[in-house]
C-alpha cells in the first residue's frame, strides 16, 4: 500500500505527479492555506507533509500526526516548524538550501535599487497621469548606489551572494555576523567585517539577510535605525520579525533613514496598514525566491527529501 502525503499548497503538477508514482497524494490544488484545523485533517494517517512556510507545524499539530515521519519545506528558512518537538518524535526535518541564493539575491537587489531610485513611486506617478512637464532637475531625486557603501548583516550563503553582485556597483561592503568568515572568504567575497553598530553607522545600505529566531527577533529596531545615516535605506528580504515593522513605520513617518524595501513582514500576509501610505517604501509579498526555474527546483528538492526519508534513505537536506 503506498503512503499517504500531503502536499499542504499547490505545487508543480509535474512535480505532484512523480510523487504519485510512489504515494498516495493529496495535494492542495486551490492553493489556499489549510487553517490549522483543516491541516491536521488533512494530515491524518499521513507519514509525509510537503509545506511551505505559511504552515505552522508546531507541539499541538505534530501530537495529531502519530504517523508522521518527515516534514520536507519547500523553503531554506524553517521557522515554521518546532524542530525540537520533531526531533523528539522522531519526525524528520528538511529543507532546500542552496537552489534560491542566487534568486532571492536578485530579489534583494531588486528591492535595493528599486528603493534608492524610488521605482515605485515613480511608476506610480506616471501611471496616475501626473508626469505633465517632460524632465524636472529636481523630479525623484534618489540615492547613488554605485560606490556608495553596503553593509550586510547575515552573512551566509545567501548575504554572500547579495555581497558578490555589489562588485559591478564599485561598493565597498561591510558585514557583521554571529561567526566571522574566514580571511580567505572575506577576500573572495570583498567583504570587510565590523560589528554591528559600526555597520549600522557607516552602511549606505543595509541589508538584513538574518533568519528568523528568538536571538534575531527585532534584530533591527528604533535603537538600531537610530544608528542608520539619514540617508540610509535598509531591505529585508529575510523573515519578517528580524525587523520591527512598528519602528521601522516610524521612522520612515519621520524620514529618519532614506527609505526601505521589504518583501517579507511580521504577521504576513497581514501587512502594517502604514507602509501602504509610505511612499519611501517598496512593498513586495513574499517573493524572494519566487523565479519560475527556482520554484521548480524548490520543489524537486523537496520532493526529494521527502522521497529519500520515507525511503529509508538520509535525506540529502536533513535540518534535524
Ligand atoms: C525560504 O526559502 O525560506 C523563502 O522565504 C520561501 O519561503
Amino acid at each position: 500500500m503506498k503512503r499517504r502525503i500531503v502536499i499542504t499548497r499547490g505545487i508543480f503538477p509535474e512535480v505532484a505527479e512523480a510523487l504519485s508514482q510512489r504515494f498516495d497524494v493529496v495535494h492542495n490544488e486551490e492553493d489556499r492555506p489549510w487553517p490549522p484545523g483543516e491541516l491536521a485533517a488533512q494530515m491524518a494517517g499521513a507519514s509525509g507533509a510537503m509545506a511551505t512556510v505559511m504552515d505552522k507545524f508546531d507541539e499541538p499539530l505534530l501530537a495529531r500526526c502519530p504517523d508522521l515521519k518527515v516534514i520536507s519545506n519547500i523553503a531554506v528558512g524553517f521557522n515554521n516548524i518546532d524542530v525540537a518537538a520533531c526531533t523528539k518524535r522522531g519526525i524528520r526535518v528538511t529543507n532546500t538550501p542552496g537552489v534560491l541564493d542566487d534568486t532571492t539575491a536578485d530579489l534583494t537587489w531588486s528591492l535595493l535599487m528599486a528603493a534608492a531610485r524610488r521605482i515605485a513611486e515613480a511608476d506610480a506617478y506616471v501611471r496616475r497621469g501626473d508626469w505633465k512637464i517632460a524632465f524636472g532637475v529636481q523630479y525623484f531625486l534618489g540615492q547613488d548606489i554605485h560606490h556608495a557603501t553596503l553593509g550586510i548583516i547575515g552573512m551566509g550563503r545567501i548575504g554572500q551572494a547579495v555581497a558578490r553582485r555589489a562588485r559591478g556597483f564599485d561598493m565597498r561592503v561591510l558585514y557583521h555576523n554571529r561567526t566571522r568568515l574566514s580571511a580567505e572568504d572575506e577576500k573572495r567575497i570583498g567583504a570587510n567585517y565590523v560589528e554591528r553598530d559600526a555597520l549600522l553607522a557607516r552602511a549606505d545600505f543595509v541589508v538584513v539577510m538574518a533568519p528568523y529566531s528568538q536571538a534575531t527577533h527585532h534584530l533591527i529596531g528604533a535603537a538600531e535605525i537610530a544608528k542608520m545615516k539619514p540617508t540610509a535605506i535598509l531591505v529585508n528580504s529575510a523573515r519578517g520579525g528580524v525587523v520591527d515593522d512598528a519602528a521601522l513605520v516610524q521612522a520612515l513617518k519621520e524620514k529618519r533613514i532614506a527609505g526601505a524595501g521589504l518583501d517579507v513582514f511580521e504577521g504576513e500576509p497581514k501587512l502594517n496598514a502604514e507602509y501602504a501610505k509610505l511612499a519611501n517604501v517598496v512593498l513586495t509579498p513574499h517573493i524572494g525566491s519566487a523565479s519560475r526555474a527556482t520554484r521548480i527546483v524548490m520543489c524537486n528538492t523537496a520532493a526529494a527529501n521527502m522521497s529519500a526519508v520515507l525511503e529509508g534513505r538520509e535525506p540529502p537536506n536533513p535540518v534535524n
